[in-house]
């Protein structure tokens, strides 16, 4: 049993109700597919939890912005991961500061894991954005219609099921191509074993799929539970209005959830 969460952005109030709900299913192991800051006010606290309470995670490109250099980012996102790379270098506890620093700098770009999920077996990869390009690339749920192409050409790169975050839209992709909501699916996905899926398990702390409830996902025997939990986003708001280089959109958003 194992929980796998994506896209926190620095929403400490969503990550810890996230992290609540996981251990209230007594579910001990916990992947992440990055993108722990950006657009939020709460930097630090979200890296330290992540630290602590995530077996593993993959790199972001909001991960990627901030200890390199933000590629393809729209003004406010990348006004964002110069103030969040600010807050982490004015970090005076250098034991503190170094821990944040080491974590964003070692994380890999791809994850596998095989696993016997009785009665499957099954090979998953973790990746942020998509199986090619895996920091960068948007899948879509419309791209099934509009570049069905692009959509097939992932499935070469997937040798079975592989999860991904970075739209921030929850869903299950498979390679016909077809894109299924968790709410088609009675938000349970089962493994099996001649089906490919990549599963995007949307975001914790910047949803877009007109839901503004944190969403991840935890995989148990062979399915997968699509999760959903409101949260306190006004207390969120405030803390990003209250930082003036902040963009006021990124806080707007997260009462929609768009
Ligand atoms: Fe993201």
């Amino acid at each position: 049993m194992f929980a796998v969460l994506s896209d926190i952005h620095s929403n400490l109030e969503a990550l810890t109700t996230v992290l609540a709900d996981i251990e209230k299913r007594g579910i001990k192991t916990i992947y992440c597919l990055g993108d722990v800051v950006g657009y939020g006010a709460d930097p630090k606290a979200c890296l330290e939890l992540i630290i602590e309470k995530a077996n593993w995670c993959v790199l972001g490109n909001h991960d990627y912005a901030v200890f390199y250099e933000p590629t393809n980012f729209n003004y406010g996102a990348e006004q964002a991961s110069f103030w969040t790379r600010d807050v982490l270098e004015a970090e005076k506890d250098k034991r503190r500061s170094d821990k944040h620093w080491q974590f964003l700098g070692e994380l890999p770009m791809r994850r596998t894991l095989e696993v016997d999920l009785s009665p499957n077996e099954a090979i998953i990869d973790f990746v942020h954005a998509s199986p090619r390009r895996p920091i960068n690339e948007y899948i879509f749920p419309d791209d099934v219609y509009t570049h069905p192409g692009k959509v097939r050409m992932q499935f070469e790169r997937v040798r079975h099921i592989c999860f991904v975050g970075h739209t921030h839209m929850p869903g299950v992709f498979l390679d016909e191509p077809d894109f299924y909501l968790p709410d088609e699916l009675g938000s349970v996905y089962p493994i099996v074993e001649n089906e490919k899926a990549i599963i995007n398990i949307g975001s914790v702390g910047q949803p877009r799929d007109k839901d503004n409830r944190a969403s991840y996902v935890y995989v148990e025997d062979s399915k997968v539970h699509f999760v959903r939990l409101e949260y306190d986003f006004e207390t969120t708001m405030k803390k990003i209005y209250a930082v003036d280089r902040l963009d006021n959109f990124h806080a707007e958003r997260l009462r929609d959830g768009r």
